[in-house]
């Protein structure tokens, strides 16, 4: 039988975004900040899944202090440096999210050891932005946004006494409330020209109309969607899947939404 495992790794180093093919309007225009040229930096999370069978002598997949000094010794390139001008693989693409995580799989899937297979890298350039790789030809990019809404559990398929007993406090008449968080990844080709599978500004632009909808409202005095259906967090994610859908069409890949930080609930055309 085959396990994941995931180990975290840390690197902090600067970069910048810039096209020399482009104006500098034109910079500007699709990179916005991220064009200073002096660059900036973010403290990088690594996520390294691997896949295996477990060895029948250790009990393990992949032995992790072996992992540790295999992901380190390529960190250690990372690592508080400036990723344009320190690092040869960003003279000729951009030191994007996308981009720093597929140069991170061609780096470490090598060095596996034999019978472990590299499943899934996640970058996160901050806490509410990261790339996925699987070694395919497209990489997922992510963000995590969060808004703050009222809803009662109510079906209108039940008698208030089966409501009061299956919902219990979640039936309270009035309502309750939730800061939801939800993260969206999208997933296609990466632009050559940007390094990016989504332009940050496009998928905040495709995320607002939803998050100015549905902050600081309740869910079912206010949304027609959840007055002719409980407003479960099954169905607020199936909700926020169909409003992105319409928006970002077959590049939303998955929508991952905590109804509180110990309720998760997941929806997609397949699993990341
Ligand atoms: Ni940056």
């Amino acid at each position: 039988m085959e396990v994941l495992t995931s180990k975290r790794f840390e690197f902090s180093a600067a970069h910048r975004y810039w096209n020399a093919e482009w104006s500098p309007e034109r910079n500007v225009e699709v990179f916005g900040k991220c064009t200073n040229a002096y660059g900036h930096g973010h403290n990088y999370v690594l996520e390294v899944t691997t896949a295996g069978e477990v060895d029948l002598a250790t009990g393990m997949v992949i032995n992790v202090t072996e992992l540790k000094r295999t992901v380190g010794r390529v960190l250690e390139g990372f690592d508080h440096k400036h990723l344009n001008e320190d690092m040869a693989y960003f003279r000729d693409r951009q030191p994007t999210t996308e981009n720093i995580v597929q140069v991170l799989w061609s780096l470490i899937a090598p060095e596996l050891p034999s019978g472990v297979r590299l499943h899934r890298l996640r970058l996160y350039e901050t806490a509410d932005i990261f790339a996925d790789f699987y070694g395919g030809m497209t990489a997922s990019f992510g963000r995590s946004y969060q808004f703050s809404a009222a809803h009662r559990l109510d079906s209108s398929q039940l008698s208030p006494d089966e409501n009061v007993a299956l919902y219990g406090k979640c039936n309270n008449e009035k309502g309750h409330g939730h800061d939801y968080r939800f993260e969206v990844t999208v997933d296609g080709p990466v632009d050559p020209a940007t390094g990016m599978v989504i332009n940050l500004v496009e998928l905040d632009a495709a995320v607002q109309p939803l998050l100015d909808e549905l902050d600081h409202t309740h869910l079912d005095r206010q949304h027609a969607f959840f007055q002719e259906r409980p407003s479960t967090a099954e169905h607020v994610v199936v909700y926020l899947w169909q409003r992105l859908a319409a928006v970002l069409g077959r590049r939303l890949r998955w929508i991952k939404l905590w109804e509180t930080p110990n309720n998760i609930f997941e929806y997609g055309v397949r699993e990341p």
